[in-house]
């Protein structure tokens, strides 16, 4: 059966995998950027206040979804840290690590109402656990996985089977994606959402067949030697 089938009349959202202002202004006018995912490494590679960039992030896509992932490390902390940065606007998104540590607070702050984006999944099982606590999203991490030599996009095809079997309503965003096949092969497995690192979004929307194309067409043009068209 065709996944993709199971979204039908869906839209699949795109977001960008980085904490880096100047990079998501680049693309917002091009109306394909739904929203931004954050982690740690990101915010500290981005600048040093990352409360600062967390706050210009939410006003660049005020309708778009920002992940912020928290940086405490006991689960009563981690809970506390979570509210918090689940205040700091309304399209932001909490992300905590898929760790059973943090089972317990993520099934107390997904039944406060709390969005989250239960992020470094690696299995199936992991992901159904999430989606039995009603979770937000998850992201399983391809380029992670194939790092250990285990299929990504396996693991997207069946968990795109088992929300839409047992009718979870927690989307899948796939993440870690460090290629544009990792992008394609999303969009086939039928993932939600996809996060995109700048590198891999550029990639994706330039072919060189189309730059040969544009130069073919406008050498052609140029014979006609007209100045004003139309
Ligand atoms: O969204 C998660 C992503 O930022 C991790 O990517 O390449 O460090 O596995 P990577």
């Amino acid at each position: 059966m065709h996944y993709l089938a199971h979204n039908k009349g869906k839209d699949m959202r795109l977001f960008l995998d980085t904490a880096d202002v100047q990079s998501i202004k680049k693309y917002i006018d091009t109306g394909l950027i739904d929203g931004v995912t954050t982690n740690p490494s990101l915010l500290a590679k981005a600048g040093s206040d990352p409360k600062k960039q967390i706050t210009e992030i939410v006003t660049l896509l005020p309708d778009g979804e920002i992940s912020v992932e928290v940086t405490e490390k006991s689960p009563e902390a981690v809970y506390k840290q979570a509210k918090v940065i689940a205040g700091l606007a309304h399209n932001i998104v909490v992300k905590i690590p898929c760790h059973i540590d943090y089972y317990s607070i993520i099934n107390r702050l997904a039944k406060e109402g709390i969005k989250l984006n239960i992020t470094l999944v690696f299995t199936l099982v992991q992901g159904l656990m999430m989606c039995k606590l009603g979770v937000h999203c998850i992201s399983p991490f391809l380029g992670r996985l194939d790092d250990i030599d285990v299929d990504g996009a396996s693991l997207l095809h069946e968990m795109r089977q088992i929300i839409d079997e047992y009718g979870f309503a927690t989307q899948i965003l796939a993440a870690s994606i460090r290629h544009v096949r990792h992008f394609h092969d999303s969009i086939m497995a039928g993932a939600d959402i996809a996060t995109l690192p700048i590198s891999v979004f550029e990639k994706a929307a330039t072919h060189v067949l189309t730059h040969q194309g544009i130069q073919l067409f406008d050498a052609d043009w140029k014979k006609l030697g007209i100045k004003q068209f139309p």
